[in-house]
């Protein structure tokens, strides 16, 4: 997938990095319990793609003209802003990073790569009436997955199931917007609105608004 930087809306941005190109820029701008994180990942590998994805929302910042503020992370493992100032979602997976930053609300975002064997996994991950629609097909499953996944990020908190607690409305591959809703718990009003988007081999999911 290309490096890219892109203004969604006025309030919102979002970056996505290729690890080897953005890993000659050094870790100056983290924040000192950021640079304490970073050097705690013993993996090289780990630590470029921690580091790309905190380049990824450095960058989508800047497009939408805010510094760069340091994250911390909540006890559900996402992360926020330490200026408390807006909501962000982070990504990294082989080669690389993207993140997404929203003035107002929540955020979620991931990238994954398109494998067979996500229809495997399907029984864990989906319902019935969504294998249905997915109709065997590993590109569907895999955006079905991301968008689950963004959906899991934005709202944040651990113990929400991909299978029980996120559905998803039928969609086709020709759909750039996929619908689902968390039901089944505190937070069984929540609707969700995920842009798709993929380029060979790879998904990139992101909640919009
Ligand atoms: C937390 C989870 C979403 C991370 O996804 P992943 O595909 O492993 O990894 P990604 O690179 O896409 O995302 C990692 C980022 O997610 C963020 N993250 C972690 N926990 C989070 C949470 N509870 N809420 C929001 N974001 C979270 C972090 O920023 C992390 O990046 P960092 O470690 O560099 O800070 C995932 O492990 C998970 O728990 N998924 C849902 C649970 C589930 O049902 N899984 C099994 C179903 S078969």
């Amino acid at each position: 997938m290309q490096t890219k930087i892109e203004k969604i809306s006025p309030l919102s941005a979002l970056a996505v990095n290729n690890i080897e190109e953005v890993s000659q820029n050094g870790t100056d701008f983290l924040s000192f319990r950021e640079k304490l994180a970073y050097a705690n990942i013993s993996r090289p590998d780990k630590q470029k793609e921690w580091k790309g994805a905190r380049l990824a929302i450095k960058f989508a910042l800047e497009l939408i003209s805010l510094p760069y503020p340091g994250f911390f992370k909540d006890e559900h493992g996402k992360s926020h802003p330490m200026d408390g100032y807006g909501f962000v979602s982070l990504t990294h997976t082989k080669g690389l990073a993207a993140a997404i930053f929203h003035k107002e609300m929540p955020v979620g975002i991931d990238l994954d790569f398109v494998r067979e064997k996500v229809i495997r996994l399907g029984p864990k991950f989906l319902d019935e009436a969504e294998m249905e629609f997915l109709a065997n097909d590993p590109l569907l499953y895999t955006i079905a997955w991301s968008a689950k996944e963004s959906i899991f990020k934005c709202q944040g908190r651990k113990g929400i199931s991909l299978r029980q607690n996120i559905r998803l409305e039928p969609f086709t591959i020709a759909d750039t917007v996929v619908k689902g809703r968390v039901e089944q718990s505190e937070f069984s009003d929540h609707h969700y609105q995920v842009k798709v988007e993929h380029e060979n081999d790879i998904v990139l999911t992101y909640t919009i608004w």
